[in-house]
C-alpha cells in the first residue's frame, strides 16, 4: 500500500482497499505495535474552529509516533488572503500561497480544521448558502499550494478522520461488518450543525459493506451529489444505502446506531425559518426505549453531545455505548493515516 504524499480531504480520496488497510493498521497500532516511525517529522495544525478531541488526538498521536505536532495559534489573531491577484491593502496579513509553501519547507504535513458552521456560541453561524460553502475554499486553497500532504480535520463538507475512527470502532466491536445494519440518525439539537461529520460517518459505514440506513425528518436531506457517491461506495463494498423519515423504523434489526444532528441545507442563511422547522422535531432523541428496538446495537456519537436533548443519559452511559472507545480510536486511526502519508515506513 503506497499512499505516501497523498492528501486526506475525504475518504473518497482513497480506494476501498486503502481505507481497509488503514483501519487494520489502526487496530494493530492499538494492540501495542507502535514504533517511532515519524521520528524527526513535524505536523503543522491550523484550527480555525474550536476542538478538544481532534486537537488532542493529533498531538498525542504524533508524540506516540516519535514526531512533533505544532498547533499554530491562528484563530483570532491571523488572517489569510485566498483570492488570486488581490491587492492586499485591507485586513489580511498573508496570502495562503506563501503560508502553505513556507509551512511545506518546515513540516511534513499540514492538518486544517475550517468550517464556517462550527461555533461555540449559543447561536448558529449566519452563512450565505450551501453552494458557496461546499467549495471548502480554505482547505482547498492550502491543498493547491502546499507541497506536502494536507489533512482535513473537518471542513464544511467532510470530517474524514471522524469517519476513519468510527470505521475502526465498528470493525473492532462487530468483527465482521458485511451485511450488518448501520443506522445514522438525525437528532434534535438547538443549533443548525454542520453536515461534515454525518457525510464522513455514512461514507465509512458504506465502505464497511454495511446496510446503511439514514434516518432524518423531512427537510433535512443530505446533498444529492454526496449521496450519489455514498451509494457508489456502498455498492462497491457489497452493502446498501437507504433513507427513512422514521427513527423507530430505521432502528429495527440494527447492529449500530450512530446519532448526529445537522442543519437543513435549503435554509442555510435563514436560521429563523430553520429553527421553526427543527423545533418541530424535538422528539428525535435517542432513548433506551428506542434502542430496545435494535438487534442489541452499539451506540455511537462523535462528541461533543447535548445530553438529554439528542441522546438520554441512560443511552450514553449504558454498556452498549461505545462513545469513549470511539473518541480514543480517533487517535489510533489518525496515527495509521499519519504514518502512511508522511512516509513513516513499515510499522
Ligand atoms: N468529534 C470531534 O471532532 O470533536 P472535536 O470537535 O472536539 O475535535
Amino acid at each position: 500500500m503506497n499512499i505516501k504524499g497523498k492528501n486526506f480531504y475525504s475518504s473518497l480520496d482513497f480506494s476501498h482497499k486503502e481505507i481497509h488497510y488503514l483501519i487494520d493498521l489502526a487496530i494493530k497500532l492499538k494492540s501495542g505495535k507502535t514504533k517511532k516511525s515519524l521520528s524527526g517529522k513535524t505536523l503543522a495544525m491550523l484550527f480555525f474552529n474550536p476542538s478538544i478531541r481532534t486537537r488532542m488526538s493529533f498531538i498525542v498521536g504524533m508524540q506516540k509516533l516519535g514526531g512533533l505536532a505544532v498547533d499554530l495559534p491562528i484563530k483570532d489573531n491571523y488572517s489569510f488572503e485566498y483570492e488570486k491577484g488581490t491587492v492586499m491593502d485591507k485586513g489580511t496579513i498573508e496570502h495562503v500561497k506563501d503560508a502553505a509553501r513556507v509551512l511545506s519547507r518546515y513540516c511534513d504535513a499540514i492538518a486544517i480544521r475550517n468550517s464556517e458552521l462550527i461555533t461555540s456560541s449559543a447561536q448558529s453561524v449566519e452563512v450565505s448558502n450551501w453552494e458557496t460553502l461546499k467549495k471548502d475554499k480554505i482547505i482547498k486553497s492550502f491543498m493547491e499550494y502546499a507541497a506536502i500532504p494536507v489533512i482535513n480535520m473537518e471542513s464544511n463538507v467532510f470530517h474524514p478522520c471522524q469517519g476513519l475512527g468510527d470505521a475502526m470502532t465498528i470493525k473492532e466491536k462487530l468483527g465482521s461488518t458485511q451485511g450488518k445494519k448501520y443506522v445514522l440518525t438525525w437528532g434534535y439539537h438547538p443549533k443548525a450543525l454542520p453536515m461534515a461529520t454525518p457525510n464522513s460517518q455514512i461514507l465509512s459505514a458504506c465502505d464497511l459493506g454495511m446496510d446503511v440506513v439514514v434516518a432524518h425528518p423531512p427537510g433535512f436531506e443530505l446533498d444529492t451529489a454526496i449521496v450519489k457517491k455514498m451509494a457508489m461506495r456502498a455498492k462497491k463494498s457489497g452493502g446498501s444505502l437507504d433513507f427513512s423519515y422514521s427513527m423507530k423504523d430505521a432502528f429495527q434489526k440494527s447492529s449500530v446506531v450512530c446519532a448526529k444532528s445537522w442543519g437543513a441545507l435549503k435554509y442555510y442563511g435563514n436560521w429563523a425559518k430553520e429553527k421553526e422547522m427543527r423545533d418541530m422535531f424535538k422528539n428525535w432523541i435517542v432513548t433506551e426505549e428506542k434502542m430496545k428496538m435494535t438487534d442489541e446495537a452499539i451506540f455511537m456519537h462523535c462528541l461533543p453531545v447535548r445530553r438529554n436533548v439528542k441522546v438520554t443519559d441512560e443511552v450514553l452511559d449504558s454498556k452498549y455505548s461505545v462513545i469513549l472507545d470511539e473518541a480514543e480510536n480517533r487517535m489510533w486511526a489518525q496515527m495509521a493515516l499519519l504514518s502512511e502519508i508522511m512516509g513513516g515506513g513499515k510499522i
